[in-house]
């Protein structure tokens, strides 16, 4: 079934909110933050969950509906097992101690990612969060986990040509409807924080027309101020998806793609 929700930035001219609606995060930087510090890796990465919840409130504030953070690779498997087991405990003990919050934040909370790798523990406590916060709008709150852009695209028609065997062509709208995220509309800003400037796996697909913002603070020191940077720079850009400058100008009134 084809995905109508959302505007498919290659299919349509989406149109273009001074606040992007849905911001999406590689929060890089946790191991470097706690080296500096001469402490180790994981104290980063807890810190880097103090990050997390600055942000969600900074993000409500600023009146995000999506907002969604890349936790974990698939590509992450590859570290050294003592951090990779250190990583799920965090994410199981962070989600128990703050999803009565999420909720009643009013937060829909959502995992994207392959879960069959989880411990059960980690998966009944993300269903968990998601049944309860799951009827909630103020913000969408998605965190990647285990999760890669290509296993995205791959699960997505492989589930397409199970359903109809012998399928010989799949359009947009029939992938777009069955990624992980064909709940949200595709990011209008992505940011990555410590200073590298690549996509590493994330949402390949989603990222076709979004405008990049890579800064070098380490991830446990994004706060509030960075992300308004961000946005501010997000609000500099002329959003063109193709068309001429000088198109936009001329569609005054129409939907254009500088922000209002
Ligand atoms: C990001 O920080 C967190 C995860 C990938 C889980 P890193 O752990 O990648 O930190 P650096 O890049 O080594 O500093
Ligand atoms: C990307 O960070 C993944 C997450 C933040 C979860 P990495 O630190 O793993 O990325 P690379 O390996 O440097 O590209
Ligand atoms: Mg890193």
């Amino acid at each position: 079934m084809a995905n109508k929700a959302f505007t498919s930035s290659t299919q349509v001219v989406p149109g273009v909110n001074r606040v992007p609606r849905h911001i999406a995060i590689i929060m890089d930087g946790n191991g470097r933050w706690a080296r500096k510090r001469f402490l180790p890796r994981v104290a980063g990465h807890t810190r880097g969950v103090e990050a997390v919840r600055g942000t969600i409130r900074a993000a409500i504030e600023r009146g995000v509906e999506y907002l969604t953070l890349f936790a974990f690779s698939s590509e992450n498997w590859r570290r050294p097992v003592e951090e990779v087991s250190f990583l799920m405990q965090l994410f199981i003990k962070s989600l128990q101690k703050e999803v009565s919050r999420l909720h009643g934040n009013g937060i829909c909370f959502h995992v994207i990612g392959d879960r069959s790798r989880f411990d059960p523990v980690l998966v009944k406590a993300i269903e968990a969060a998601e049944d309860l916060t799951g009827k909630n709008t103020r913000l969408h709150l998605t965190v990647a986990a285990n999760y890669g852009g290509r296993w995205d695209v791959l699960s997505a028609v492989n589930r397409i040509l199970a359903r109809q065997p012998g399928t010989t062509g799949i359009s947009e709208e029939m992938i777009n409807a069955e990624l992980s995220m064909s709940f949200a509309p595709e990011p209008d800003l992505f940011i990555r924080t410590g200073g590298e400037q690549r996509i590493s796996n994330f949402l390949l697909w989603q990222l076709a027309y979004s405008e990049f913002f890579f800064t070098d603070a380490l991830w446990p020191d994004f706060n509030g101020k960075l992300l308004d940077q961000a946005i501010a720079s997000y609000q500099e850009r002329e959003r063109r998806f193709g068309r001429t400058s000088d198109q936009l100008i001329a569609a005054k009134g129409g939907e254009v793609g500088r922000h209002a």
